[in-house]
């Protein structure tokens, strides 16, 4: 059955794990779906992992459209979050109009927006007319750059301080959750028991009330880089060049299509056809 907003509420309370994964078209939704995981994540990651930009930052609102609206025809019955894009939120009206877009026209359920305390009020915004909002702390990948790269964030007391305030700011504002990325454990955990609200982690260990991962990057389709807090569950990528492989050289050797995959004709018809030659 399809989880929805108190599912996540009552799983925390009960120190049930939240499970997240990413999905980005049709196929990846059936299987992740298939699994049974909780929640969808559209990410931006999109930008990286499915369309091959060297950040999500180039990502647009048309392709995170375009991917949520294959993602909820290939899982039905599970909650979809979508990521906003990089500067769809940069203003108040921006972000209500992109956010209704992805909700109306994507059928996402909830969108996704990275940012501390200075997104709150976007935050407020959007809940308010109606739209769910996950927030995402720590490690932002939109805005890397000024984080001085894709470093751990919170390591020192006073951005340790700051990261707190910041999902408090989320969680006041009416996010019904919050994703922790590659913060210390120590303080995800901290950061988990003050809030209300479930937290999601990615590299910031087991205490959070979830965690989430990347399609590709559990499955082995991603190969430009592996961060430290990834697990590779299968190595489908090395599979899939095996297995194109093998077509290549049976096309080549005449070995493929064997009568298997190949259709006739009756002798009847031949001879209509060709006559006696
Ligand atoms: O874009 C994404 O996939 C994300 C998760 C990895 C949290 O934001």
């Amino acid at each position: 059955m399809k989880k929805m907003i108190p599912d996540f509420e009552r799983m925390k309370h009960n120190g049930e794990k939240i499970s997240m994964l990413t999905a980005y078209d049709y196929p990846s939704a059936k299987l992740v779906e298939a699994a049974e995981v909780d929640t969808i994540l559209v990410g931006d990651s999109l930008g990286m992992v499915v369309l091959g930009y060297d950040s999500t930052v180039p990502v647009t609102m048309d392709e995170m459209l375009h991917h949520t609206k294959a993602v909820r025809r290939g899982a039905p019955q599970t909650f979809v979050i979508t990521d906003m894009p990089f500067m769809s939120y940069a203003t108040l009206d921006l972000a209500l109009a992109n956010a209704g877009r992805l909700i109306k026209e994507g059928g996402a359920d909830a969108v996704k927006l990275e940012g501390g305390s200075y997104i709150a009020p976007i935050v407020q915004a959007l809940t308010r007319v109606g739209i769910p909002v996950v927030g995402h702390i720590g490690l932002t990948p939109q805005t890397a750059s000024q984080l001085g790269g894709f470093k751990v964030q919170g390591r020192d007391v006073e951005s340790a301080k700051e990261l707190v305030a910041d999902a408090q700011a989320i969680e006041q504002a009416g996010a019904f959750l919050v994703v922790l990325e590659a913060i210390p454990r120590q303080l995800a955990g901290h950061i988990t028991s003050s809030l209300s609200i479930p937290t999601i982690g990615i590299g910031a260990g087991l205490d959070c009330d979830g965690q989430v991962l990347v399609y590709h990057d559990i499955l082995g389709l991603f190969e430009r880089f592996k961060p430290k807090f990834v697990k590779q569950y299968a190595q489908l990528g090395q599979e899939a060049i095996q297995a194109i492989q093998s077509y290549n050289k049976e096309v080549k050797a005449s070995n493929f299509p064997t009568e298997e995959h190949t259709f006739g004709l009756s002798d009847g018809v031949i001879q209509k056809l060709y006559g006696d030659k």
